[in-house]
């Protein structure tokens, strides 16, 4: 009887463990399927978002034709969906490789038939028709994505870089507000 108390008792013990390593790794599974690791999908909130939803925003209405505007790394899709919203002849595409928020953001967007997410690496992705390119993403990235823009984007195209500046170019406007964390980078035309 004590022996089939002991072995009741070690294998609820052995089930309690295989739970906990399969909620482990469900856990990992799904922090990173978040978000890729040196560019966490943060998003760009309150007075900056509205500060770059509003640059944005003047670029559109002030555009003579249908404009195309890519989001690279979309996240969960904060600055295009408004965006999409408010400009419905201009066609908004965001690239964003981590499979949550592209998930979430491709839900949010369902309704919106100018609003289309890409799951993508975007340095595979074509910028050569894009007359408007945003991007949040973090330092060390900057150089690539320079070189990326400066070889594919039309001449008269427009970036707009949050926080990280791209390399070598000189901003056409830096907007500071209240923390440095808090500064956007214009660019009118990269050549
Ligand atoms: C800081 S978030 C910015 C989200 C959004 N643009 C915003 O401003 O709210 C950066 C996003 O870029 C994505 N990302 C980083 N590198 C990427 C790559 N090579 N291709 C596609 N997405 C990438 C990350 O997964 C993350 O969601």
């Amino acid at each position: 009887m004590e022996f089939l108390w002991w072995v009741f008792n070690i294998s609820i013990l052995l089930i309690m463990l295989m739970v906990f390593a399969v909620s482990l790794m469900g856990v990992y599974l799904f922090c990173s399927s978040l978000g890729e690791r040196w560019a966490p999908p943060v998003r760009a909130s309150g007075k900056l978002k509205a500060a770059v939803l509003s640059e944005i925003s003047k670029e559109l209405e002030n555009a003579n034709m249908p404009q195309k505007v890519v989001d690279l790394g979309s996240g969960w899709g904060t600055l295009l969906l408004p965006l999409a919203k408010k400009f419905p002849n201009h066609h908004f595409v965001g690239i964003e490789r981590a499979l949550t928020p592209f998930y979430v953001s491709q839900f949010r967007a369902r309704k919106l038939s100018n609003l289309e997410f890409v799951r993508q690496d975007f340095f595979t992705y074509d910028l050569s028709d894009t007359n408007f390119v945003m991007m949040f993403l973090i330092g060390f990235m900057m150089p690539k994505v320079t070189e990326k823009c400066l070889k594919e984007l039309p001449k008269n195209a427009t970036v707009l870089a949050v926080r990280f500046p791209l390399t070598r170019i000189e901003a056409d406007a830096v907007v500071k507000l209240e923390t440095s964390l808090e500064t956007y980078y214009l660019y009118k035309g990269l050549v």
